[in-house]
């Protein structure tokens, strides 16, 4: 059984966002983030791309000795995390374990709502998957779910130019699209991990009387509560308070933009993704 790191993943930097939120809920452990930010984003690809993507890197996780790897991506958590659970980690390390933020979000969301009506902002990945709605349906049958595809929203954050007025264009439009599917929502879950960033332009934009949720403190309480759950796993997350960040892409420019993301100054390493799969079951379900 190794020791070793919680892995962080994400196709870019939106994971940054879960990260900070975990390791202030949980400084002690050891993590270890990768933005596979070479071939981010992820959000418009194929199911079968995403699962292959997702995949390459959780084995990169594996082989740095993490017995556990959070997909802090909606949309690699809509895509891939049920086959990489169910297919693929049998035959890789079956004692390891891939988690997701989908479910614990969805396990939580009915605690925020008094209209029981949610709108879902996030990548088309994620909205053609209905991953939320069928999560949110198990747990809170009566919640009304509007979902809204934002695909223009993580390739301007990553560009920085949901600053500039076009970016004001496209947030806009996407939430004008997303009320007008009805009045009584009152609470918008960004569900997508990129999107934090945009959450004052969204409060200036639409005042004050919708929550807007994110998910880093509700994936860290949800993360710590497994913890506690499965010392089996816990007991493997080795603990020296140790930061590391990894890219697939240039490090300086993940540098220059993850503190945005993190909160903090960040010192990433380039790292390669070996792409032969080793265990390589097809996927089943695509949506
Ligand atoms: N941060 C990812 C998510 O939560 C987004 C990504 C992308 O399009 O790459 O869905």
């Amino acid at each position: 059984m190794t020791k070793g790191p919680i892995g962080i993943f994400d196709s870019g930097y939106g994971g940054l966002t879960i990260l900070r939120e975990i390791i202030r809920e949980m400084p002690e452990y050891d993590y270890i983030y990768l933005g596979d930010n070479a071939r981010a984003p992820y959000g418009q690809r194929s199911f079968d791309t995403i699962y292959q993507y997702t995949l390459e890197c959780v084995q990169w996780f594996f082989k740095q000795g993490c017995p556990l790897v959070i997909l802090a991506c909606n949309t690699a958590s809509a895509k891939a995390l049920k086959n990489i659970q169910h297919l693929a980690l049998p035959l890789m390390t079956p004692e390891n374990r891939v988690l997701g933020v989908i479910r614990p979000t969805a396990e939580v969301i009915g605690h925020y709502t008094h209209t029981n009506e949610i709108g879902i902002l996030a990548t088309t990945g994620t909205v053609i998957s209905e991953s939320y709605l069928i999560e949110i349906k198990k747990r809170f049958p009566d919640i009304k779910v509007v979902q809204q595809a934002c695909p223009m929203w993580v390739p301007m954050i990553e560009s920085n130019d949901f600053r500039n007025e076009g970016g004001d264009y496209y947030l806009r439009k996407y939430l004008d699209q997303l009320l007008s599917g009805s009045k009584l929502i009152d609470t918008i879950l960004l569900a997508c991990t990129h999107y934090p960033i945009l959450t004052q332009k969204i409060k200036q934009y639409i005042g004050e009387d919708i929550t807007i949720l994110s998910q880093g403190p509700i994936v860290a309480k949800s993360l710590k509560d497994y913890l506690r759950r499965h010392p089996e796993i816990a007991s493997r997350v080795t603990k020296d308070s140790s930061y590391e960040f990894f890219t697939t892409d240039a490090e300086s420019d993940f540098d220059t933009h993850a503190s945005l993301f993190f909160g903090s100054p960040v010192k990433a390493h380039h790292t390669e993704i070996d792409h032969t799969i080793h265990f390589y079951p097809k996927a089943l379900g695509k949506k």
